[in-house]
């Protein structure tokens, strides 16, 4: 018997250029998911327009309205709830998730990162990057723990940091592999095929002693060498 469609709920405070590549690989079938609910901290967000130019509930809610974190995160969380998501991604969510949320849903949250976990946690990682002067630059796809951006890490994308890049160029270019890193990695999750165990990942039953790497293709993902993992 088919399974029930794998139902993702995305949280999302602005553009939502990475929401977008959801609902278009949902549209074009090539993500096997249902999008469930698009909820925002934002009202403004753009990312809610794209949800509701795809006939996806758009929710959101005011962290104003509410007197603490807490109270906003269970309000919230309970919104979410209500249209029964197998996953909940964060893609470009810019709030802090409260530890109540987080461990109230083990191995069902994920977040999309721009950078090589766990270098550069935190925001303006591009600038981060450039004053650190690494040769390398990405984005990360980990699993949502309390700490901001710590949890364990199942996907990379790497790119190189050029001559003359600034903040923008460099953006630009890893905002073009976060998009095909965040849907291979979902093929995976919507598989049933990627899990959390405890503080490890595990694809297919074996964890993974190093993330992913999304290959040159955009569209496969690989475990990398285990003689030369990849430095970070
Ligand atoms: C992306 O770089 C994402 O990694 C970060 O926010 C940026 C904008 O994402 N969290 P989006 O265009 O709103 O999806």
């Amino acid at each position: 018997m088919d399974r029930a469609p794998f139902r993702i709920a995305v949280l999302a405070s602005g553009t939502g250029s990475n929401l977008q590549a959801i609902i278009d690989a949902i549209a074009d079938g090539r993500l096997p998911a249902r999008l469930a609910g698009v909820f925002s901290d934002r009202p403004a967000a753009p990312a809610l327009e794209r949800a509701r130019a795809a006939g996806v509930p758009a929710v959101a809610v005011r962290p104003r309205d509410f007197a603490n974190r807490l109270e906003f995160d269970e309000y919230l969380f309970s919104r979410v709830d209500s249209v029964h998501p197998d996953l909940i991604v964060c893609a470009g969510y810019m709030r802090l998730v409260s530890e109540l949320a987080v461990t109230a849903r083990p191995g069902r949250m994920i977040n999309i990162h721009p950078s090589l976990l766990p270098a550069f946690k935190g925001l303006h990682t591009h600038r981060q990057a450039l004053d650190a002067g690494v040769a390398e630059h990405g984005a990360s796809v980990h699993f949502v723990s309390p700490e901001l951006d710590g949890g364990p890490v199942i996907a990379q994308a790497r790119v190189p940091v050029l001559p003359g890049d600034d903040e923008a160029t460099l953006a630009a270019r890893v905002l073009q592999r976060e998009h095909p890193l965040l849907l291979a990695t979902l093929q995976l999750l919507a598989h049933r095929r990627l899990l959390l165990d405890g503080d490890r990942v595990r694809l297919d039953g074996q964890p993974l002693a190093h993330p992913l790497q999304l290959n040159d293709d955009n569209a496969t993902l690989q475990p990398p060498d285990p003689i030369n993992p990849p430095a970070y």
